[in-house]
């Protein structure tokens, strides 16, 4: 495993961006949007990312907002459903000044780990699925043989998973499985909702991201889908660590986020952090193993 490269771009505006994300290899994948933030807007985005990672429970899941109106920040954490607590918040607190430093006066940003998604926006995000932006991730020194076939194998693995991960529960939204495909080649594979999203939101995530394997995967031997609300990955081989029965809990009574304020009057936006950015924004990225 080793840094994400930048492939290609749908859109001209992220050149500035890639350069910084090549500068912090770190990241699969961030956005910053183009709202400027005021100073008070950005002491409470300070004080509320650093409150994050200790917040973050055994789940890997976390929202919270700081500050009055009109500077109040939402932040939002999700870990990758297998990470364990300690790996999860050095994820966070190494999202939060990575984020920080590569959108120091931004108002919304969002960035991806392989163990992680931190973002940041004065708008709630909590229970708002969006699919915007997204990026691509894949192996590019090793293809499978037989395509059509294993793709054939994949999709069915990938909507049993996002099944299984959209009926998990308020705490986590997670499945991994594997499947054999043709050729003796094996397909292991997780997918993944903020736990926040109703069962059919998450479903619907995962179905968005599931159909857009043959832009981002095409004969790879291994290949990721990343949005705000949800993600899937496979491999040939196993890449994930099983998580005993008793950290998989279905409904719990109470969840582990703090509750935050629904802006009131304000419609429910499917865009996100880097809503500025414009539309569906697609940053494909190399994964060199
Ligand atoms: C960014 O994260 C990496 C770990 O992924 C860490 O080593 C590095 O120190 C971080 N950079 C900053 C500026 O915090
Ligand atoms: C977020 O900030 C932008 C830019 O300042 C502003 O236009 C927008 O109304 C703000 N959204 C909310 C929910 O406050
Ligand atoms: C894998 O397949 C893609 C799509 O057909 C092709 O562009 C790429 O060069 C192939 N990579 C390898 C390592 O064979
Ligand atoms: C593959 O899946 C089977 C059941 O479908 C399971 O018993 C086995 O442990 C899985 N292997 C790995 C490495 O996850
Ligand atoms: C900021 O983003 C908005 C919305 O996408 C766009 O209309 C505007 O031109 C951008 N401003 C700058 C300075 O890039």
């Amino acid at each position: 495993m080793g840094f994400p490269r930048t492939l290609f771009l749908h859109h001209l505006v992220l050149i500035s961006l890639v350069s910084l994300t090549i500068a912090q290899p770190n990241f699969l994948g961030h956005f910053c949007s183009n709202y400027t933030s005021t100073s008070a807007y950005k002491t409470n985005r300070d004080t509320l990312l650093s409150s994050l990672a200790s917040n973050t429970d055994q789940y890997g899941f976390y929202t919270s907002a700081a500050g009055k109106n009109p500077d109040t920040v939402y932040a939002l954490v999700l870990c990758r459903g297998d990470v364990k607590l300690d790996a999860c918040r050095e994820c966070i607190s190494n999202s939060v000044a990575n984020l920080t430093q590569l959108c120091p006066d931004k108002k919304e940003a969002i960035g991806w780990y392989d163990n992680c998604m931190l973002r940041y926006s004065n708008k709630s995000m909590k229970g708002i699925m969006s699919g915007d932006p997204t990026i691509f991730v894949w192996n590019d020194k090793k293809n499978v043989t037989s395509w059509e076939k294993y793709k054939d194998v994949l999709e069915k693995l990938l909507e049993n998973l996002r099944d299984k991960a959209a009926a998990g529960g308020s705490l986590r939204k997670y499945a991994s499985g594997n499947a054999t495909g043709p050729d003796a080649q094996n397909v292991y594979a997780l997918a993944q909702c903020t736990p926040d999203l109703s069962e059919n939101d998450c479903s619907s995530c995962l179905k968005g991201a599931i159909d857009d394997i043959p832009q981002c995967c095409d004969e790879r031997a291994g290949g990721r889908v990343i949005r705000p609300s949800c993600h899937f990955r496979y491999e040939l081989t196993p890449f994930f660590a099983e998580i005993p029965g008793s950290l998989a809990p279905a409904e719990a009574p109470s969840p582990p986020t703090s509750s935050i304020p629904s802006p009131t009057g304000s419609t429910p936006s499917p865009l996100t952090g880097a809503a500025a950015l414009g539309n569906l924004i697609m940053l494909a990225l190399v994964l060199m193993l």
